[in-house]
């Protein structure tokens, strides 16, 4: 018997990434035919904003996610994928209160703005609420888990849970470990990402863990080729699609992930590693992110959206 058993998950932040967090949470042990789901169905997920409103248009997004994935499992049967959608949304439950939200849960995801000092603020609260049980993670995409963790006195049952864009659709999750992570929540935190049906991989607490520290300086490279001249960003995306086989070009996963995010995680590793030339922040970027051209979560960013 597992020392952790997880049954109610609290997920800190309801945007790009917490609300894929906290339905997939809520969907495990549900949609066995779309994922292999093999421990603890039925986990119930409290998902905290800062306020009502945003609280509000995080349900909406879970709700249109949600009717993709029905039409996929049900679409043979409409009112079995009715009584799922109903059945996950039932099982999340809004708060806006993160202290109060924390006092019954296993685990804790925390998925907010990619700030450490908000971060240690929000670690601290927490830790002071929650029972000492209570496992902590945080999805951050860049920054060190042991950082963020050193605020708590819960160094051995905290690491890094690290989701991908968008979390109902992309199989993986990357479990961090510090070296202070103990075995039993690094056992917890792999039996919980299969739990939830996702494919596990373990890292160490480095720059990026595996994909971003892979990911980022490809996409910032091609922002290079694109800055330099040497061909457009449309012909650049379309070389890696149909020349390398990935899904979307540099370009428009840049705009997909957030040119906030990518430039945060550059300027960020470039302070940090100064020397190396691959973390060079972008000008194109830069400039952007200062227009408020976000990608496609404003509208704009290297393309236009509707
Ligand atoms: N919720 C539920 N289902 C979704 C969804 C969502 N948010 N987004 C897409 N889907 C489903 C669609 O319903 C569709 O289902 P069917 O196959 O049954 O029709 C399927 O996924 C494919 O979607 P689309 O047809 O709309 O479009 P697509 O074939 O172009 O795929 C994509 C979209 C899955 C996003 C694909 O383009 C892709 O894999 N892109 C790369 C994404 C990627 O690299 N993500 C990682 C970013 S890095 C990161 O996240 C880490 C970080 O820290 C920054
Ligand atoms: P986002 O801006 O879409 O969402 C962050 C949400 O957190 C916002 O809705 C905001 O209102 C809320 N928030 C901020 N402070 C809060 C607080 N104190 N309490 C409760 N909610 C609060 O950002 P995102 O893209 O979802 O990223 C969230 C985290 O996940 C970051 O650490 C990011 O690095 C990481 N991440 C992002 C991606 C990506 O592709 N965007 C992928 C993996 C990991």
């Amino acid at each position: 018997m597992a020392k952790y058993a997880i049954k109610n998950v609290t997920v800190i932040g309801g945007g790009l990434m917490g609300s894929g967090i906290a339905q997939v949470t809520a969907q495990a042990g549900q949609n066995v035919t779309l994922v292999e789901v093999t421990a603890q169905a039925g986990q119930n997920v409290t998902l905290v904003e800062v306020n009502a409103d945003v609280l509000k248009k995080t349900e909406a997004s879970i709700a249109t996610s949600l009717a993709r994935v029905a039409k996929k499992l049900y679409k043979d049967k409409p009112s079995d994928g009715e009584k799922f959608i109903a059945e996950t949304r039932g099982r999340i439950k809004g708060s806006t209160d993160p202290v109060e939200s924390v006092k019954q849960a296993d685990l804790v995801v925390e998925a907010i703005i990619e700030n450490i000092d908000i971060k240690h603020k929000l670690f601290k609260d927490l830790d002071a609420a929650a029972p000492p049980s209570t496992l902590f993670a945080s999805n951050t995409s860049s920054l060190s888990i042991g950082e963020i963790a050193s605020v708590t006195n819960r160094k051995d049952r905290f690491g890094g849970l690290h989701f991908f864009n968008p979390v109902p659709v992309m199989k993986l999750l990357e479990v961090i470990r510090t070296p202070e992570t103990s075995e039993e929540t690094y056992q917890a935190f792999m039996a919980w990402g299969k739990s939830i049906g996702k494919v596990c991989i373990t890292c160490k607490d480095t720059p990026g863990f595996v994909v971003n520290r892979l990911l980022v300086p490809y996409m910032a490279e091609a922002v290079r080729m694109y800055e330099r001249g040497d061909a457009s960003a449309r012909d650049i995306d379309t070389a890696m699609k149909l020349g390398a086989g990935y899904p979307m070009g540099p370009f428009e996963l840049n705009d997909y992930v957030g040119l906030d995010t990518t430039n945060f995680i550059l300027e960020g590793w470039h302070k940090k590693m100064p020397d190396n030339p691959l973390f060079e922040p972008l000008e194109s970027m830069k400039k952007l992110v200062s227009e408020g051209k976000l990608g496609m979560k404003s509208g704009e960013g290297y393309y236009k959206y509707d």
